[in-house]
């Protein structure tokens, strides 16, 4: 590491505290010019630094840039090492199958600043603007077979929805089947890729990809998603560093790999969020779009739905919207 990224990183351990140049000075073996040299390009990239004679420097505020070091002071060595933070990337998706294919750990992450070519469910895009949501990959080997990848993606919002309600303590909605809801409009959306062996049919690895809108403000939504979409900073007026959110995600992203056999669990934490059952939806099967009233919820996360001629049917994929909710 360079001496201005240790700097940082004693710094981001220290928050709130005064740390002498003479002890960066002796700790990092460098000299007190390389530690002024470094304190100013810090400065330069937006990090607010107090120094104080006889006392030090102490890190009073940092940009919002989402990054390792940062993710580093919240998290164990362990876990920071099977982490990469990119500053732009065509789609963090794209990137993670690369990986995956290539023999990184189960639950590597890759989280990005930017997506110029964010993939949404359908062949949709999904808006990726630099500095303001977070953009993030998981790569899933499960030890087990997975037969109901609708269920992986499901425990995936419940995960998403703990970590927005730990951090900013307001509620969260899930419509079906797993795009995360606030006050009736998306704030995020997740894209489940699986590589199936051919010959067995087994999965060989999972890219679950979540995008979260943070910071955006109204007018920086497109045109065509304004009604739709929101941040979480438009809901809850709070403009959060992203690392901080960022951090509680892959806490509770690793808590779901980590129980994939406690469909109970996850299974309530969705059902009490879900905003689709007991509605009239219209609903999409990508051959068809047909109107039907959502009886229940099964265990395998699929619909129960009633048709207007009587018919009822269970729904297993396709996509739902719900009168009078975007
Ligand atoms: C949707 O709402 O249609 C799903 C959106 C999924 C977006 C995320 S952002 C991180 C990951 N990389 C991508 O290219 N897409 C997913």
């Amino acid at each position: 590491m360079a001496t201005k990224e240790l700097i940082l990183e004693t710094l981001l351990k220290n928050k709130g505290k005064y740390i002498s140049g003479e002890e960066l000075s002796k700790d990092l073996n460098v000299s007190r010019m390389a530690i002024n040299k470094a304190i100013q390009g810090l400065k330069q990239q937006g990090y607010t630094i107090k120094s104080v004679t006889n006392k030090g420097y102490l890190l009073e505020n940092e940009p919002d840039v989402l990054n390792k070091l940062a993710l580093a002071a919240e998290l164990s060595k362990e876990r920071v090492e099977n982490i990469e933070v990119l500053e732009s990337i065509d789609s963090t998706n794209i990137y993670a199958k690369n990986l995956a294919q290539n023999g990184v750990n189960n639950k590597y992450v890759v989280i990005s600043n930017e997506q110029t070519k964010g993939k949404g469910r359908l062949g949709r895009t999904f808006v990726s603007p630099k500095n303001k949501g977070i953009y993030l990959s998981i790569i899933v080997k499960p030890n087990r077979d997975i037969s109901n990848l609708t269920s992986i993606t499901a425990f995936s919002s419940v995960a998403v929805c703990k970590a927005i309600e730990n951090v900013y303590n307001i509620k969260t909605n899930i419509k079906w089947v797993n795009d995360v809801y606030i006050n009736g409009k998306k704030v995020c959306g997740i894209l489940t890729e699986a590589s199936i062996e051919g010959e067995t049919g087994k999965v060989d690895y999972l890219v679950i990809g979540i995008g979260i809108n943070v910071n955006e403000s109204t007018n920086e939504f497109p045109e065509e998603i304004k009604d739709i979409a929101t941040s979480l900073k438009i809901q809850t007026g709070k403009e959060m560093k992203r690392n901080i959110l960022c951090v509680e995600l892959i806490k509770q992203l690793d808590t779901m790999i980590d129980n994939l056999d406690k469909n109970d669990e996850y299974f309530t934490g969705y059902k009490d969020r879900c905003n689709t059952i007991g509605k009239e939806v219209e609903i999409n099967t990508f051959t068809e779009k047909k109107l039907g009233f959502v009886k229940a919820l099964n265990e395998d996360f699929s619909l129960t739905i009633e048709y207007p001629n009587g018919l009822i049917e269970k729904l297993s994929s396709g996509e739902v919207s719900i009168k009078n909710i975007k």
